[in-house]
């Protein structure tokens, strides 16, 4: 099929690429023109395990960049994939969705093959039926009969993002009619699995309910956690017992410091606002938000409780990324950490395998390492707060410290003398 991807941020650039790979013609469009030089040179403008492998593969071939609104009238289906930052309230900004509808509308003026433009922008429910339709039709001029519109939300992880993409749990698609998901669900014809079909506006709260559900998972845990600690028992055994219940399972019970990410926090402020707005109290909701905006005072409070003050202390910091396997520091629980250890006269030293530099973009006044031996030298305690799988291997690189006081945010170390924000 040949495919039309709008916006060539996280999304859409995974999203393109991976079509490609499944042998469709993919034309992406992204108006930043150093971002299209970049993939059109085989170079991902982000970090994604394995993207720039297939990037490489598929470019020139079935896979183009464009910085302009190209060759629509070839498009089966047009996805739009751009930003939905939160705006200052914490809803979605919806201002990328409606200039890309905009773009679109125009760019399929007098276009008379029938097209599905598709959204997958995570998009409070109602915004493909009242916004994006709208807006298209508008400029557009044309008709239903030739425009048929869906929601198909993604559910990538970051890190994972290629393999989520090829494996995916689920496929779901919401439709304004059944021929646009009767094309749609045709470019995903080679993936194997589960197809729900639903409603447009259902299709949208799928994506905020499971990253609600997830995150919610995420702060339950770290409640158990904050008990645990204090009742001297380990909530990873804890959790354990609970996620072999296979009405539960396992996954996303890790405590810690909490989610961070571009997803969680943004998702679940924006399914609050949205409830508000509906004149509900989303009790709940706030609840996962209030435990996960606490959970990083704990940790700094657990560091006085251990070593005193923290005032010209040398404090060594390992793991700056929101998770394992990215550069992303965006709303890292790293971050108001540091502004904590920070404003308690802290010097604070620090050491991450892909960050460092996206960080030193937030806190350019502290010392960054090439290695955690460098980060630990000479320290008086030290903070581990990404899952990166290789810290497990840190062992002797402890010993290069003034006083072996080692917490942990994430569960990761191997070494002994450890203890857990919340275990
Ligand atoms: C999340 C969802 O997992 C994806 O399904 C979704 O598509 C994506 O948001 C999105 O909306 O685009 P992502 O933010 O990339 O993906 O990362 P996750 O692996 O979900 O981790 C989010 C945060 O939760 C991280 O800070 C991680 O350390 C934390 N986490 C995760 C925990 O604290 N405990 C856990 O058990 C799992």
């Amino acid at each position: 099929m040949q495919i039309s991807v709008v916006g060539g941020g996280y999304v859409g650039l995974v999203s393109a690429v991976c079509l490609a790979e499944l042998g469709h013609i993919v034309r992406l469009i992204e108006i930043d023109q150093k971002k299209v030089d970049l993939i059109n040179h085989g170079i991902p403008p982000i970090f994604e395990l394995g993207l720039e492998e297939i990037l490489k593969k598929n470019i020139g071939s079935g896979l183009i960049a464009l910085s302009g609104y190209e060759e629509m009238e070839n498009a089966d289906c047009i996805v739009i994939c751009v930003g939905t930052p939160p705006d200052k309230e914490g809803a979605a900004d919806l201002s990328y969705i409606k200039s890309a509808a905009q773009s679109i509308g125009k760019a399929v003026k007098d276009i008379d093959k029938y097209q599905v433009i598709t959204v997958k922008s995570t998009v409070p429910p109602g915004t493909t039926e009242t916004l994006v339709k709208p807006i298209v039709m508008q400029n557009s001029g044309r008709t239903n009969d030739t425009l048929g519109f869906c929601m198909n939300p993604e559910f990538l992880r970051e890190g994972r993002a290629i393999d989520d993409f090829m494996h995916p749990d689920r496929i779901v698609i919401g439709g304004d009619c059944d021929e646009a998901v009767r094309i749609f669900r045709k470019i995903y014809e080679n993936l194997n699995a589960p197809l729900l079909s639903c409603s447009l506006k259902a299709a949208e709260m799928i994506k905020y309910a499971s990253n609600a559900f997830l995150a919610t998972k995420i702060s339950f845990s770290n409640e158990i956690g904050n008990l645990c600690k204090k009742m001297g028992i380990d909530v990873y055994d804890v959790m354990k017992g609970v996620g072999y219940d296979h009405r539960i399972n396992p996954y996303f019970l890790n405590a810690g410091l909490g989610f961070g990410g571009s997803c969680f926090p943004k998702d679940v402020s924006a399914l609050v606002k949205l409830a508000e707005k509906y004149g509900e109290k989303p009790v709940l909701l706030k609840s996962v938000l209030s435990i996960n905006d606490k959970q990083p005072a704990r940790i700094v409070s657990l560091l006085e409780e251990r070593i005193g003050s923290l005032k010209s202390k040398h404090i060594a910091v390992l793991g700056l990324a929101f998770k394992d396997n990215t550069d992303d520091v965006r709303d890292s629980r790293a971050i108001p950490v540091i502004e904590k250890l920070l404003k308690k006269g802290a010097n604070v030293v620090a050491y991450d395998p892909m960050a460092n530099e996206t960080m030193k973009k937030v806190f350019p006044c502290i010392k960054y390492c090439e290695k955690p031996g460098a980060a630990l030298s000479g320290a008086d305690a030290c903070l581990v707060l990404t899952e990166w799988p290789q810290f497990s291997d840190l062992n002797d690189e402890f010993r290069l410290m003034k006083n072996r006081v080692i917490i942990e945010g994430r569960r990761i170390l191997s070494a002994d003398v450890t203890e857990g924000v919340c275990w």
